[in-house]
């Protein structure tokens, strides 16, 4: 899929831009603060219904300015459509699939899927296990309206089950009510963890090929599903060598029982559900050894870059065609080779909107084709 043209009004530091894509790669070319994140900001909000920096939306509107919008004209394998964000000071967000405004924003996703790489995508070795879990999430949400679902009635579930508990721990809630909630959250958590544990899985393996790629084959990066109930100080254990056959839904079902029913005492004491996919974590490693740990800056980036490339691959497997791929600032730091090997595997198959401020980089390389835009304060100047 690909987003053929897009209109900014009020968002961020642009009062009005329109512009049109090409299919394959678009490079953004800027000094520093000119409005080249905001505007892969404005295409990842129309996809997802959130920005990937802030999570006040009125962050989003132009400071002048009272309401802001982004529209796009998308085509997909099913067709054209345009799609509309708007965003006001004094009423919630308004999304708009071909003129027709959509009830809840969880319907949003699908329509046009993304892949952001920016970088703060870096620290998705290093980082907390939080920021995994919402890569996942996202990854699973775009492609399956299941899976967004389940997690929407998990969280619902979740957040009841935490107010019981807290309700039981000042004394007031009935124990034996608790069991109704815990049929709920495994219910849905089953569901949820099943679906992760198979597309870490295939991710790993897509992420595997890549990074073989990139790397010149030296190296070998396996991803590793870390349910909940082998998260917990895991690096070296034997789940990491787990994979999806022994993630079926009765089995984790009986894990998750069990994890409730050791942890019964604690979370009645301390008001709050201490198991479940929400302390999930993703593990990733090199030649066998936790990256977390062991691996350089040099190495983060080279299994990142992987990662976003299974996540493009994964998607067409799953939905029969590419996202569109946002890349913020990320490839100048390569070295020449990676750079090259990367641009020509997403090259003439995937659109991908790119951020540089130094577009001397990309000018070595092969590109066959590719459309530049200069961006100076919030407008285009100048366009090749
Ligand atoms: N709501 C807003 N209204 C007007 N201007 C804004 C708003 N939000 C952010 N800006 C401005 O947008 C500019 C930053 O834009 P952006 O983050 O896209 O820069 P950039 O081109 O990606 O720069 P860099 O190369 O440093 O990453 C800043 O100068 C900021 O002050
Ligand atoms: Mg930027």
């Amino acid at each position: 899929m690909h987003v053929e043209a897009l209109e900014l009004n009020q968002f961020r530091n642009y009062r009005n831009l329109n512009i049109e894509l090409d299919p394959y790669l678009n490079i953004f070319v800027g000094d520093n603060a000119q409005g080249k994140t905001n505007l892969l900001e404005s295409v990842y909000f129309l996809a997802t219904g959130r920005s990937h920096r802030t999570n006040r939306d009125w962050d989003l509107i132009y400071w002048h300015g009272e309401e802001a919008q982004v529209k796009a004209q998308v085509t997909t394998a099913i067709g054209s459509f345009t799609m509309r964000a708007v965003l006001s000071r004094d009423r919630r967000k308004r999304f708009m699939i071909g003129g027709e405004e959509l009830r809840r924003q969880s319907d949003l996703l699908g329509f046009l899927n993304v892949v952001l790489f920016s970088p703060d995508d870096l620290q998705l070795i290093k980082g907390s296990p939080t920021m995994r879990r919402r890569f996942i999430d996202l990854l699973l949400a775009q492609i399956s309206k299941v899976y967004r679902h389940d997690l929407v009635n998990y969280n619902r579930v979740l957040q009841q089950r935490n107010t019981f508990l807290k309700s039981i721990a000042e004394g007031k809630g009935k124990r034996e009510d608790l069991l109704l909630w815990d049929e709920q959250l495994i219910h849905y958590g089953t569901q949820i963890m099943v679906r992760r544990a198979k597309a870490v899985e295939r991710l790993g393996e897509l992420a595997g090929i890549n990074h073989r790629r990139i790397s010149g084959g030296e190296e070998n990066l396996t991803v590793h599903y870390l349910p909940f109930y082998a998260a917990e100080g895991s690096s070296d254990n034997e789940f990491g060598t787990l994979n999806s056959h022994d993630f079926d839904a009765v089995r984790i079902g009986e894990d998750f029982a069990q994890g409730l029913e050791a942890n019964r005492q604690q979370e009645m004491r301390r008001g709050v559900t201490l198991v479940g996919p929400q302390r999930d974590d993703i593990l990733f490693r090199i030649d066998g050894k936790d990256a977390r740990q062991f691996a350089s800056q040099g190495q983060q980036r080279t299994v990142v870059l992987a990662v976003k490339l299974a996540e493009l691959e994964f998607m067409r497997e799953e939905v029969g065609e590419y996202p569109v791929f946002l890349l913020d600032d990320v490839l100048s730091e390569l070295d020449f080779s990676r750079r090259s090997s990367f641009l020509e595997i997403i090259g003439g198959k995937v659109q991908t909107l790119l951020t540089t401020t130094d577009v001397g980089n990309f000018r070595q390389d092969k590109l066959d084709h590719y459309r530049e835009y200069g961006i100076v304060d919030g407008r285009l100047v100048g366009e090749g």
